[in-house]
């Protein structure tokens, strides 16, 4: 028998697949097929750069409003599924119940193309997100309004106000940081369910679920839990080395591959303080973030990552808490679906093995005489 491999804890440093879809570097650089993170963040739209990750190339102009078209036309999400998301008690976590209902649209769209279950799943999530968390707290469903732009819509359903302009931008701004991260914990788990042929909606699922976890997506919500408990800049410094004395995580900080500078967090930084400015919200959660990450420099170096700064920054947005790893999920899934793709082209079933540390040769015992 050929001698077996064994991979780091985590798989750490292990490569499992070609990619052409992103890359994040140690030396702090992200791009997407290609383009800079910072250059997609200061002049990309959400369609586009969605459009770059799923087809590989910028579009033309008729190729962006075409596909925005069809974005919009898939938006609305079946009533049936909702019936899924009302039955589901008020007390779940709103990442149970994008997930679940998330589910349910794949055992009702069954009939469609996978192209068309592809789009659907990317331009359905943010109506989900909004109105699982709308009939979680029993108010009415939002239908998306065509007249506003993608996240401009987005916002108004989450918040029930619609946003200026800037507001929009800002928000849009995340959902573009928040598109594609290479091999991440999610983005692997929806190659390993699409390495078996199942349908992109199992494999979306499966990704949400990964997603959910504090370690990962869920980090942005704990993010936030932490900031509210720190309350001010004075009271970092002392909760950090408290934190750490512990042996307890500072959430939204650390990182498998960047190890001084998440690009993205510092992006996000930068939007949180013109956002704080440009609605006179003084910039005291500014200042709290930099003194946490201040801190967790000083005693872990930790760089922050871009959950730490999403977290405030949709807080100052005014969006619900409960719905920020969703949020994140929602654009997310348009890397998700890009991997599924991908996987497919050259697809060999994931299939690793395990060094069996368990017991060998054990006599059954009937259970009577146990
Ligand atoms: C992201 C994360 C899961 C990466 O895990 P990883 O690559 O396995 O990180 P490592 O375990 O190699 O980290 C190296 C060291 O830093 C510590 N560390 C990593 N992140 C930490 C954090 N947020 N708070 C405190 N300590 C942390 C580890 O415990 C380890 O310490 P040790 O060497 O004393 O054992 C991890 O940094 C983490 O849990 N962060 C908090 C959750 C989070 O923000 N997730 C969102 C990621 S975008």
């Amino acid at each position: 028998m050929a001698e077996m491999l064994r991979a780091p804890k985590g798989l750490d440093g292990v490569a499992v697949a070609d990619t052409g879809i992103a890359k994040s570097d140690a030396d702090g650089t992200l791009i997407y097929r290609g383009y800079t993170i910072r250059d997609l963040f200061e002049m990309s739209t959400f369609e586009e750069s969605t459009y770059l990750i799923l087809y590989g190339k910028l579009p033309s102009r008729g190729e962006l409003e075409e596909f925005a078209a069809k974005l919009r036309r898939y938006s609305l999400v079946p009533h049936n599924v909702y019936e899924l998301v009302r039955a589901i008690p008020h007390e779940a976590h709103q990442m149970d119940v994008l997930r679940t209902a998330v589910s349910g649209l794949g055992a009702t769209e069954g009939g469609i193309s996978s192209e068309e279950q592809k789009l659907s799943i990317i331009a359905q999530m943010p109506t989900l997100v909004a109105n699982c968390y709308r009939l979680n707290r029993g108010m009415e469903i939002a239908e998306p309004d065509p007249s506003l732009s993608l996240s401009a819509n987005y916002l108004y359903m989450l918040t029930g106000r619609r946003p200026d302009a800037f507001e929009s931008w800002a928000f849009e701004r995340m959902l573009i940081l928040y598109l594609e991260h290479d091999l991440n914990a999610s983005a692997f788990t929806v190659r390993v369910v699409a390495s078996t042929l199942a349908d992109v909606y199992s494999a979306c699922t499966a990704g949400l679920a990964a997603l959910k976890g504090p370690l990962h997506g869920g980090a942005n919500e704990a993010a936030m839990q932490m900031l509210l408990a720190i309350g001010s800049a004075d009271r970092a410094r002392a909760y950090v080395q408290e934190t750490l004395a512990r042996r307890e995580k500072i959430m939204g900080f650390g990182h498998r591959v960047y190890k001084t500078v998440d690009p993205r967090s510092q992006l996000a930084k930068r939007l949180l303080r013109e956002l704080l400015e440009k609605e006179g919200k003084g910039l005291d959660t500014y200042r709290l973030c930099e003194a946490v990450e201040n801190a967790v420099w000083e005693f872990k170096k930790l760089p922050s990552n871009v959950d730490f700064y999403a977290a405030p920054l949709f807080a100052t947005l005014g969006i619900p808490i409960q719905t920020f790893t969703p949020i994140f999920a929602s654009s997310r899934v348009v890397g998700w679906v890009a991997h599924y793709d991908e996987q497919l082209v050259d697809n060999r079933i994931y299939r690793p093995d395990a060094i069996y540390k368990g017991e060998k040769g054990l006599k059954y015992v009937p259970l009577d005489e146990r």
